[in-house]
């Protein structure tokens, strides 16, 4: 069973590194500071749904970041714990300190 277990994880290792050009990765490095990167591949995945990348799209009621006046901690817990209404409760997919940070910084960037 363990062995069996050691064994996926190995297939799975050897599936990723290969997915992973290092060309790629070199290109994308001098292009973009890899903190903006980071953030912005978060906000895609977790955030764009509803938001859109701009900020604005408004799915579900979802607030207009741009607009926003959030300050750095009301935007830290409400990524972090939801808010009021019980939206986005982030804690559990989200959970470095860094990247809940990227993306405070990402969505005040949003703003005009
Ligand atoms: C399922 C849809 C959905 C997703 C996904 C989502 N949000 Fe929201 N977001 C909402 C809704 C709905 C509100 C609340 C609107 C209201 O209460 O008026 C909201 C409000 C906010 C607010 C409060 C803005 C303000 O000034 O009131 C922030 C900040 C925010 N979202 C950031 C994020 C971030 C960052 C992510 C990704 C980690 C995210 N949201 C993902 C739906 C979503």
């Amino acid at each position: 069973m363990v062995l069996k277990v050691l064994f996926i994880t190995f297939v799975l290792l050897q599936f990723f590194s290969a997915c992973t050009s290092k060309s790629h990765e070199r290109n994308l490095e001098t292009t973009l500071p890899s903190k903006e990167i980071n953030a912005k591949a978060l906000y895609t995945l977790h955030c764009e749904a509803c938001h859109g990348m701009d900020g604005t799209k408004g799915v579900s009621g979802a607030a207009n970041l741009k607009v926003s006046k959030m300050t750095d901690k009301q935007l830290q817990s409400t990524i972090e714990n939801g808010n009021e209404k019980g939206m986005m409760p982030f804690k559990d997919i989200i959970q470095s300190k860094t990247e809940i940070d990227a993306l405070v910084t990402f969505v005040k960037s949003l703003r005009n």
